[in-house]
């Protein structure tokens, strides 16, 4: 198909075409906007459970540990990062509770939207769906 074709199917074809040529980066809405940030997808909406919600020791800091420090940690430099951005580092849980909205826009799941964009796609590990929902309602009782 070449883009001319597109073009006369319109607008959302082209869209749509576009799209799916960045799907790796997350599709449209992935771009980074103008500060250089990632804005990652939409608010998960998710709540905190009234009794039993997740908390660091059963839940959090596991993981934080096993699908993000690898690149977000003080620790970790330059090359090893892979990109990920400087100074966005969950190694402790005061870092994760001050970037809470951030976390939960790039990884969580809730009635509202499941956020896939991080890990990267590239990342053959990945979060349940189940855990994503877990970390969403972690963030949302403020990461205890
Ligand atoms: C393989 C390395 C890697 C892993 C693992 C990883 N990330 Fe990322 N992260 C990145 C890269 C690369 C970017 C920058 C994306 C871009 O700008 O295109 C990023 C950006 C982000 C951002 C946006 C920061 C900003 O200000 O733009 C957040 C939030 C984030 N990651 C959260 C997470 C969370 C939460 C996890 C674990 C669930 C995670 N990441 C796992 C590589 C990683």
């Amino acid at each position: 198909m070449t883009f001319r074709s597109l073009y006369r199917l319109g607008p959302l074809a082209l869209a749509a075409y576009l799209c799916l040529g960045h799907a790796d980066n997350g599709g449209c809405g992935g771009g980074e906007d103008e500060d250089g940030h990632h804005p990652g997808g939409a608010a998960t909406g998710a709540t905190c459970p009234s009794s039993n919600g997740p908390s660091a020791q059963n839940f959090g800091t596991a993981f934080m540990q096993t699908y993000c420090l690898s690149c977000h940690s003080k620790s970790v430099t330059g090359t090893a990062r892979a990109g990920a951005t400087v100074g966005v580092d969950f190694d402790t849980l005061d870092e994760v509770r001050r970037q809470r909205a951030m976390i939960d826009t790039h990884a969580a799941a809730g009635p509202n939207a499941t956020n896939k964009e991080m890990p990267p796609a590239s990342i053959p590990h990945q979060p349940t769906q189940e855990e994503r929902e877990k970390l969403g309602q972690w963030l949302a009782c403020g990461a205890p």
